[in-house]
C-alpha cells in the first residue's frame, strides 16, 4: 500500500469534476460540493416521496462494469442511476467477451460505440479506471468503484458524509480505523478525505504485518498515528471504523487466523466502551462477524453501518450528476 500515487487529472480546465478516480489531492471545495449535493439528493429517496426520481440524467446511459464482486457499491450505483432517470446497463463480466480474451480497452471502445455516457468501474487491478479515463473521449465520464488496493472514492465520500451527518465538525473528530489498513482502498480514500476536511486526529490500528514500519512512516506524513493494540488507539475516539481482512490480497499466515485475530483486534463491546460513549461504529462492508467485529457491536445502538449504505445512494447520485454536468 502506498498513500501517494502519481498525479491523476480528473477535472476540466474550469476545475469541474469530469471523472471520479481518487480522493487524493481532491480540493476541499470539490469534496464539500459533492457532500452538499448529496445532501439535497437524500430527500429523493425519502420513503414518503411518491416518485423517487429526478430527471437529471434522462437519456444518459450508465454502464456498470464490475470486474470484481460487489453487493453495496454495484447495487447503490444502479439505484442512484435509476433515481436520476438514466438508463443503467449492468455488464455481466463472467459471460462477457472478456472471458474470450478481449482486452479491457477493446471492451470499453465497443461500449462507447453503444453510446455510453458514464462508466462505473470496479477492478482488481489498481489504477485500471485511470487507464480507462485516459482513453475515453471528453464526453464520456469514468467513476472508480474500487480499484485493487488503490482507491474507493465513493466509499470514502459516503463515509465522510456519514461522519458529517452524525458528528458535524471534522476539526474536532478523533477517528480510529482498525484492521487491514495495508490492503484497504477504503482506508486510503478515508484518510485522504479526512485530512483534506481538516481532521487532525486519525489513528490506524492493526497488527505489524498489516501496518509495517514503511507504511506507518507514510501514514505519519498525513498526520495518522499508528497503533498495534486496539486499547491504545481507540481511547476517546468519536468514530470507530473496522475493516475486513482482505485474504484475497495477502499471503498465507500474514495475519492471525479467525479467532486469534478477533481476540487481538476484534471490535467488541468492551473495547468500544473505551471510545467516547457517543462514538459511532462504521464498517464499509462486507462484514465478517466474529473476525473483525462482534455482532453485539455491529447490531448495537452505536452502529451506523446500514446508514452508510443508504447514504451511498445519495453520494453516487451526486457524483454521477456532477461529472455528467462537466
Ligand atoms: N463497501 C463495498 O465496496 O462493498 P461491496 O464490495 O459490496 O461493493
Amino acid at each position: 500500500m502506498s498513500l501517494s500515487s502519481p498525479k491523476v487529472n480528473q477535472s476540466n480546465s474550469e476545475g469541474g469534476l469530469t471523472h471520479l478516480l481518487t480522493l487524493e489531492d481532491m480540493p476541499r471545495e470539490q469534496i464539500i460540493h459533492i457532500l452538499d449535493t448529496a445532501q439535497q439528493f437524500v430527500s429523493v429517496s425519502n420513503p414518503n416521496r411518491e416518485v423517487k426520481k429526478v430527471p437529471l440524467l434522462r437519456g444518459k446511459s450508465v454502464f456498470n462494469l464490475f470486474f470484481e464482486n460487489s453487493t453495496r457499491t454495484r447495487t447503490t450505483f444502479e439505484i442512484a442511476a435509476n433515481r436520476l432517470s438514466a438508463d443503467i446497463i449492468n455488464l455481466d463480466i463472467p459471460t462477457s467477451s472478456t472471458s474470450k480474451g478481449e482486452s479491457l480497452i477493446d471492451t470499453i471502445d465497443n461500449l462507447i460505440a453503444m453510446q455510453a455516457d458514464i462508466f462505473v468501474v470496479r477492478h482488481n487491478i489498481s489504477r485500471a479506471p485511470i487507464e480507462i479515463a485516459q482513453h475515453v473521449p471528453d464526453y464520456v465520464h469514468v467513476i472508480n468503484a474500487g480499484d485493487g488496493s488503490h482507491q474507493h472514492p465513493t466509499q470514502g465520500l459516503l463515509d465522510v458524509f456519514t461522519m458529517r451527518h452524525f458528528k458535524k465538525d471534522f476539526s474536532k473528530l478523533k477517528v480510529a480505523i482498525i484492521g487491514d489498513i495495508l490492503h484497504s482502498r477504503v482506508a486510503k480514500s478515508n484518510i485522504h478525505a479526512l485530512s483534506t476536511l481538516g481532521c487532525t486526529d486519525i489513528r490506524a490500528i492493526g497488527p505489524e504485518s498489516l501496518l509495517p514500519n514503511d507504511l506507518a512512516s507514510e501514514l505519519s506524513k498525513f498526520g495518522v498515528k499508528t497503533f498495534h493494540q486496539v486499547e491504545d488507539g481507540i481511547r476517546d475516539a468519536d468514530v470507530v471504523m473496522t475493516l475486513r481482512i482482505q485474504k484475497e490480497r495477502m499471503e498465507q499466515g500474514q495475519v492471525p487466523e479467525g479467532d486469534a485475530f478477533f481476540k487481538q483486534f476484534g471490535l467488541t463491546s468492551s473495547r468500544l466502551a473505551m471510545a467516547k460513549s457517543d462514538a459511532i461504529v462504521m464498517h464499509p462492508g462486507p462484514m465478517n462477524r466474529g473476525v473483525e467485529i462482534d455482532s453485539a457491536v455491529a447490531d448495537g445502538p452505536q452502529s451506523v453501518i446500514l446508514n452508510q449504505v443508504t447514504f451511498g445512494i445519495a453520494i453516487r447520485m451526486a457524483v454521477m450528476s456532477i461529472v455528467a454536468g462537466n
